[in-house]
């Protein structure tokens, strides 16, 4: 991600969770600066020192008296974070404030709560001094202070996937997407079960990438070990079997503008779900008979007024032609294809290669990248053609 950030960290909650803070931005590619606070007192300074906040950002410090318009305008984003209630209220008025607002940068206040204790501000207020897209969040879960005890701070993956929102254009605004992602799991008694390799690596990238450009995102995924993405604008509705994906796909297919299908679902379930473990007995061989399970692509290509649908086709031969073949009977607006067998793409990679086919148009091969550009990519040739 690009940007320039420049964090301003204060109290306690400087030692392990700005510390965090500051090095995950930086591991994210961000350009991060570092304005700490220093007073007699719990200043950012008293518990992180000048020096090691100057390694961890990899830049010098900022002097917080000397921030001023200019140096505001410098940056992309404000992250005042976390601040106590006190210094929160010294960027509420005065100098200070007539310098974030003459910057005309957005601020992301990171405002601790004391567990037990109220709110220490009203987001409005906040909200209506502050230079236009600015967000304020506080209390949250639980962090440690070490032997200081523990406070209220909101997940750093939640403060991550604002800040990327913040610093990403906003030109899905308005539209709500749904993706499916992951493999399904049919179950063949209450222990065993079928599925695939899908890691839901591919799916969660659109979601999040839509989310990020301000979509708002339902996301239908399988059982996955991967973290689902955590975004104010994007709702995760976990799922287990094709049928349940199904269902819940057709109850919210209308609700969408656009659905993009990229979930491995399991082509065959078993025809019956044992009630109890199945025994193995003396069998030497066992047969399961299986039924096939709903084609959710298709079953939405074949309605009428459907929302513009994008669908996957992962091959290992002839994979333009299997691919075409796909977009036609499945009525999409467009697929993505990939061969599995490339070095770098398919399931549990971080990379993909994906070519774009459309009805009209000719095949689009985008570039071999990490899943998180290629969904990028995908989502603004999508945007091109809605
Ligand atoms: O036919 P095939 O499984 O190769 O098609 C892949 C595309 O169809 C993907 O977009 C996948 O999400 C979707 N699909 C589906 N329901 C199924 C099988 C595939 O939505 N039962």
């Amino acid at each position: 991600m690009a940007g320039r950030i420049l964090i301003i960290p204060d109290g306690p909650a400087s030692l392990l969770y700005a510390t965090e803070l500051v090095e995950r931005l930086r591991r994210r590619k961000y350009s991060v600066q570092v304005a700490p606070t220093a007073y007699d007192g719990p200043s950012a300074t008293a518990f992180v020192s000048e020096l090691a906040w100057a390694a961890l950002s990899g830049h010098p410090c900022r002097a917080i008296e000397a921030l001023d318009e200019a140096a505001f305008r410098e940056q992309d984003l404000i992250l005042l974070g976390p601040v106590s209630p006190a210094v929160h209220s010294v960027f509420c008025r005065g100098k200070a404030l007539a310098a974030l607002q003459g910057a005309n940068r957005p601020v992301l206040a990171l405002l601790p709560q004391v567990p037990g204790e109220p709110l220490p501000a009203s987001p409005q207020d906040f909200l209506s001094l502050m230079p236009p897209g600015s967000v304020l969040m506080q209390g949250g879960i639980p962090h440690s202070l070490g032997a200081l005890g523990q406070v209220l701070l909101p997940a750093l993956e939640e403060v991550l996937g604002q800040v990327d929102r913040l610093l990403t254009r906003q030109d899905y605004e308005g539209l709500r997407v749904l993706v499916t992602a992951g493999p399904t799991a049919e179950d063949l008694d209450p222990v065993r079960f079928l599925t695939n390799r899908s890691t839901g690596k591919m799916g969660f990238a659109l979601a999040r990438d839509a989310a990020l450009r301000g979509a708002q995102v339902l996301l239908v995924h399988g059982p996955v070990s991967l973290p689902v993405p955590r975004l104010p604008n994007l709702t995760p509705i976990p799922v287990r079997s094709a049928q349940e994906m199904h269902r819940e796909v057709m109850k919210h297919w209308q609700e969408v503008r656009l659905a993009i299908l990229a979930a491995a679902v399991a082509d065959f379930q078993p025809l019956h779900c044992a009630e109890t473990k199945i025994k193995k007995g003396e069998a030497q061989e066992l047969f399961l008979p299986l039924k096939r399970t709903p084609d959710i692509l298709a079953d939405l290509g074949a309605r009428e007024k459907r929302p513009f649908l994008v669908g996957f086709a992962a091959e290992s031969d002839d994979v333009e032609a299997n691919a075409q073949l796909k977009l036609r009977k499945k009525h999409c607006d467009l697929i993505c294809a990939n061969d599995i067998r490339k070095p770098g793409c398919g399931f549990a990679t971080d990379t993909n290669q994906v070519t774009l086919l459309a009805p009209d148009a000719p095949p689009l091969a985008l570039p071999l990248k990490e899943k998180s550009e290629v969904a990028h990519a995908i989502l603004s040739e999508i945007l091109q053609r809605l």
